[in-house]
């Protein structure tokens, strides 16, 4: 592990590299606790002209065995040699030469979870960002693009299965119970994208023929027995492919596609040129063990990796800087997909759900970053919400100023002019800007400024000259002050709406190109002419623009674009924000300990949005689930009481299922499934519904009956996680609660996957007696500090979604968590500084618990031998 420290990163120091490695042959001869790694690399000067007389390459952590260029073993004073790093320091003259170098490593030992490590048993690779450099010296950077050649040599009894990029090549025998195979990757590629797989692992194998009539080979590895669980996975891969030759004109370009699962991730899924890693968690999925969530995660992030074959594989990053270069535009791909495959209203609120419970957070508060940060101490602390979703909300908006057409244009010339490149940000807006012959540098601004933008608006009708006002002013939460603050193009998507719900006809002022405001300005006001009645403004639909927006509706307002806005995702905007007021009011209350109440029309609507036949099932479901407490705490954004904020929340959901126990448990009776599961957005659909209903029904029964009927009924992982949270959230002392949380232990207590559902229920239960079961849980045989998956649904689930038991006036949550993150910090850095992330927003808490978290995070970034992953995070929160 690297121990310097202060090495802070610069976009502005970039510079290209002395030399390129056209070609990197690799041998591995496996071994538990000593494998032998060999490089040859072909290595070529940039510049002949340039004097260039030594070279250095990036390691970490590795023990040089031997060093030999052009054949001939280096002299002890030509190089040197340390764990992080290796310099050669006599070079031939010639323009190439090929250096081989020999290292060992302990794979075994291995549990910060890069570079090659075992899992089950298993060994896999794990090398974005610097994990390369952990097999081999390198220059692990994104802009050295090599072709790949790897041998693996195994035992065979252990690793009947032999993995790395590109296609297969030769295999066989080598005696003494070991064999090899070979693989070759015609594409170069940056070293971050290198993977190794070598194990005994279960296959599901399928094909795909290509939109030119390449045939591809498909297989899932899985652990032996799982074989089943993958078949989800792989369909939703078929449906990637197809997909991205439709809409993006993007074909797969190897024999080959290969998935593997492992148990032991620090992310998601990473997208190896044809052989993508996925944390297991994301491919097993089955009626009995997997939840319709699930379901959609899998098919959204094999997916994602699938779509980084082209965004991020073909065309990569120059260097990490431009992250958001592959990584928004493929969340945006893979947003896209998931809209077309599922109900695109019902996925642009879970969107947007997401984007303001962890990206507006991260933007407003002490991590904040711009979506191309140009300046970092540790990368890895870099794959955050804001370079995804914010960067895919980017992109989003390129396609919403283009329109459809200009902006598959600007792909395909991105696509086409940049194919086999590291590319930067200014490239990606720059084919934009020639496919629709656009200026598009005051929009570029998006990707430099942080801070979420703040959009205030006001309206005026004049009644004699039809003119309809609109006057828009912005500025920021975070990021550069206000004055230093320059305006941002903001598209916002509009209708205003007659009295009828109709789109009404106006003449639209400069600035408006169709149903698009295009806000360039500090301040600006918009005339409207030719309007007779008196405009119902709907704005921002779509969110088209990922602002916080503070508009002047009343009740009445929001009421009606609730029932007749034709814009799914602006309806169930009014419908949110008339709860968010709700709640707001509500905390206020609790706060001065007056009595809570909600207005008549509030509960009522919610009735009526249940019974809205005419309203799909899911967004029915969104529409019934009141803001996070997350989401309160942000809105209120300072003095946060977790307590007030959970009191009103709960009494809002009591006050909601008395009010419409009739009709909901009529609507719940409405949409039973009868026949066969299926994991699509229909049934999913009408199970959240169900589910929703189950949770009011009960709160209004006072009693844990029905859910625990639900539970014991439920055929599948869904309604039977449904019916436990409700069991355990609101009933937690009840023995049906216990009966229940030991019948899923006994079930699942040989499938640690799925007992990690049963860690993260009981994790948010609500207050602070949570502190103990959590403590206690750790002392589950199934639980594991070394285990990223374990610990998240644990640990991670307690931190991160447990407002009243984490922040504990007492102090105990986040005693609790500081041990965890520390713990963690010895043995995978990674892990504690995602962790850590939790107490971002700590300078938001009342007093005393800020205090607290503020002591907290001090204690922990003083500690000696704190990584440099997790004191980034530390100090840059306190900071
Ligand atoms: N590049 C991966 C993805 O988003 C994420 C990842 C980053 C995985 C770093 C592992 C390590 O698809
Ligand atoms: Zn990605």
């Amino acid at each position: 592990m690297r121990t310097e420290t202060g090495t802070v990163f610069r976009l502005q120091d970039y510079r290209p590299s002395d030399f390129l490695i056209p070609e990197t042959r690799l041998i591995f001869r496996l071994d538990p606790r000593e494998t032998l790694v060999t490089a040859t690399l072909s290595l070529e000067r940039r510049d002949p002209a340039a004097d260039v007389t030594a070279l250095k390459l990036a390691g970490d952590g590795l023990v040089l065995k031997s060093i030999s260029i052009d054949g001939k073993a280096l002299a002890a004073d030509a190089y040197e040699a340390t764990a992080d790093c290796l310099i050669i320091k006599q070079l031939p003259s010639s323009s190439s030469f090929s250096l081989t170098i020999e290292t060992e490593i302990d794979p075994e030992e291995n549990k910060a979870l890069m570079g090659l490590y075992r899992s089950s048993g298993n060994y896999c690779t794990q090398c974005e960002a610097e994990g390369f450099r952990r097999i081999t010296y390198f220059y692990d950077r994104p802009d050295v693009l090599s072709i790949y050649s790897v041998r693996i040599e195994a035992d065979r009894a252990n690793c009947p299965v032999l993995l790395s990029n590109g296609n297969p090549g030769a295999s066989g025998d080598l005696g003494d119970g070991r064999h090899f195979a070979e693989w070759h990757d015609p594409h170069p590629k940056p070293s971050y994208l290198f993977a190794l797989v070598a194990g005994d692992l279960g296959v599901i194998r399928d094909h795909f023929t290509t939109a030119s009539g390449k045939p591809v080979d498909l297989a899932i590895y899985v652990e032996h027995g799982k074989e089943e669980r993958a078949l989800y996975a792989m369909d939703a891969l078929k449906r990637s492919m197809k997909w991205d030759e439709d809409v993006f004109g993007c074909e797969y370009d190897l024999d080959v596609f290969n998935i593997v699962a492992v148990s032991d991730f620090n992310m998601g899924a990473m997208e190896n040129k044809g052989l993508n890693v996925f944390n297991d968690k994301y491919v097993l999925a089955d009626e009995k063990t997997a939840t319709d969530v699930d379901y959609a995660l899998i098919e959204a992030i094999i997916g994602h990796e699938y779509f980084h074959n082209w965004t991020g594989n073909r065309i990569t990053c120059r260097d990490w800087f431009q992250l958001c270069l592959k990584e928004g535009l493929t969340v945006f791909r893979d947003h896209e997909f998931s809209a077309d495959q599922r109900s695109r209203a019902v996925k642009r609120i879970a969107e947007v759900r997401t984007l303001r419970t962890h990206q507006f957070p991260e933007d407003q508060g002490p991590l904040s970053h711009p979506v191309r940060p140009d300046v970092y101490k540790e990368i890895n602390n870099f794959y955050t919400t804001t370079i995804y979703e914010k960067g895919s909300e980017v992109v989003r908006m390129i396609r919403t100023l283009l329109g459809e057409q200009a902006f598959r244009a600007g792909m395909d010339l991105y696509l086409k002019r940049h194919d086999g490149d590291a590319a930067t940000i200014e490239d990606f807006v720059k084919s934009f800007e020639d496919a629709a012959k656009l200026d598009l540098s005051q929009f570029s601004l998006w990707y430099h400024q942080n801070g979420t933008p703040k959009v205030t608006l006001s309206t005026a009708y004049d009644q004699t000259a039809g003119t309809f006002t609109l006057h828009l002013k912005q500025s920021a939460i975070g990021g550069p002050a206000l004055n230093t603050r320059k305006p941002l193009l903001i598209p916002l998507v509009f209708g205003l709406l007659g009295r009828d719900g109709s789109e009404l006809a106006y003449t639209a002022p400069q600035g408006v190109d169709g149903s698009v405001i295009r806000f360039d300005a500090m301040e600006k006001s918009f005339v409207f002419e030719g309007l007779k009645e008196k405009p119902i403004l709907s704005i921002n639909r779509g969110f088209s623009a990922p602002i916080v927006l503070k508009d002047d509706f009343d009740v009445a307002h929001r009421l009606f674009l609730a029932a007749h806005d034709s814009d799914a995702f602006n309806r169930w905007e009014a419908i949110n924000a008339l709860l968010m007021d709700a709640l707001k009011n509500a905390v206020g209350q609790e706060k001065t300990g007056a009595a809570l109440d909600f207005p008549p029309q509030i509960l009522s609507l919610m009735g009526k949005i249940a019974e809205n036949d005419s309203l799909e099932p899911a967004f029915r479901a969104l529409a019934l689930t009141p803001p996070s407490e997350a989401d309160l705490a942000r809105e209120i954004g300072e003095n946060i009481d977790p307590d007030a904020i959970y009191a009103a929340r709960i009494a809002l959901q009591a006050s909601i299922g008395k009010a419409n126990a009739a009709a909901f448990e009529k609507i719940y009776a409405a949409n039973a499934i009868n026949g066969p599961f299926a994991p699509d957005a229909e049934q999913s659909g009408k199970r959240s519904l169900r589910n929703v209903l189950l949770d009011y029904l009960s709160l209004a029964d006072g009693g844990p009956g029905r859910a625990h009927q639900s539970a014991m009924q439920s055929g599948n992982m869904t309604d039977r996680i449904a019916a436990l949270s409700v069991l355990a959230h609101r009933f937690p002392d009840a023995d049906e609660t216990r009966t229940e949380l030991s019948r899923f232990e006994h079930d699942f207590r040989s499938d640690p996957l799925v007992l990690d559902k049963w860690m993260q229920i009981q994790a948010t239960i609500p207050g602070e007696q949570t502190v103990a079961r959590v403590r206690a849980l750790m002392n589950h045989p199934a639980f594991s500090m070394l285990n990223p998956n374990r610990v998240r649904a644990l640990i991670g689930a307690f931190s991160s979604a447990n407002q009243t038991a984490f922040h504990s006036a007492d102090g105990s949550g986040y005693t609790l968590f500081a041990e965890v993150v520390t713990k963690a910090d010895e043995r995978n850095p990674q892990l504690a500084a995602r962790l850590a992330i939790a107490l971002r927003s700590w300078r938001s808490l009342e007093p005393v618990r800020r205090e607290k978290a503020r002591e907290t995070l001090a204690v922990m970034a003083a500690r000696e031998g704190c990584s440099i992953d997790l004191s980034d995070i530390l100090e840059r929160t306190l900071a």
